[in-house]
């Protein structure tokens, strides 16, 4: 069941939202060639966890570690570990935090160091395309237009789109009602002012397809090359979309 929110539902996933943020920003500052994941992972849980929040990806259906870290071929849901981070890696960074009750998720890539054109393209057209899918977003508008323009600008770019995982609503669930495709499907869902729901565009250099690792949760793509991913929670407004884990 899709439902939408109350403003204090809203107001409290914004508290959520906004530590999902500054814990980005936190990444950011410290992101570097030598770290390990697990650092990243330490850093995460401890900053998440003074601002009185929880990471709520730890445990969630046994997920082992507080954040996700997917470096270069993994898409999502890499593990931390003590991966070494090199010059020219993918870095995405994947972060659901819970406060007061209410969930937040929201996703980032980064490259550290120096990478090829092909690879700073994919980055920066995958954080593209996340905004042209909210472009769609207001109240009254079908949901399968936001994934369609999701899906029309990968392929103007030359970039292919991960079927298998999309977005989803989110509230005191990290996972709600509806799923929220990242290309186009013939769905009756319609925005409705006060829905609360992640897009999350996971855009791959070569192809589309996909293997999960022997940890059963890694993604990664099938052919090796690189994939990256942008994810903000937002809430439906009339006329458009206020993002929730944004400034
Ligand atoms: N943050 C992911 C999403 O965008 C979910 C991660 S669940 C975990 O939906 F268990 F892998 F952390
Ligand atoms: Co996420
Ligand atoms: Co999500």
């Amino acid at each position: 069941m899709v439902t939408i929110k109350s403003n204090s539902e809203i107001n409290k996933m914004k508290k959520a939202g906004y530590i999902n943020y500054l814990t980005h920003e936190e990444i950011k500052s410290k992101l570097n060639v030598g770290m390990s994941t697990n650092e990243l992972n330490e850093i995460a849980d401890n900053f998440i966890r003074k601002h009185g929040a929880i990471p709520s990806s730890l445990n969630f259906q046994g997920y082992p570690k507080s954040i996700c870290v997917s470096v270069n071929d993994e898409v999502v849901h890499g593990i931390p570990s003590d991966r070494i981070i090199k010059d020219g890696d993918v870095v995405s960074i994947d972060l659901t935090v819970r406060f007061d009750g209410y969930e937040s998720d929201s996703a980032r890539t980064y490259i550290v160091g120096n990478a090829s054109k092909e690879v700073k393209d994919l980055v920066e057209n995958t954080e593209k395309s996340l905004y042209e899918g909210l472009s769609k977003v207001r109240d009254g508008v079908r949901l399968s237009e936001i994934g369609l323009a999701i899906e029309n600008f990968a392929h103007s770019k030359g970039l292919s789109v991960v079927r298998e995982l999309v977005g989803h609503g989110i509230g005191k669930n990290m996972h709600e009602a509806p799923d929220v495709p990242n290309y186009y499907t013939e769905t009756d869902v319609i925005l409705k002012e006060g829905m609360t729901i992640c897009v999350e565009p996971m855009l791959n250099l070569g192809t589309k397809d996909i293997y999960i690792e022997d940890d059963l949760w890694t993604i990664k793509t099938k052919d090796g090359k690189q994939s990256a991913h942008f994810e903000h929670t937002i809430v439906v407004t009339k006329n458009s979309y206020e993002i929730l884990t944004g400034e």
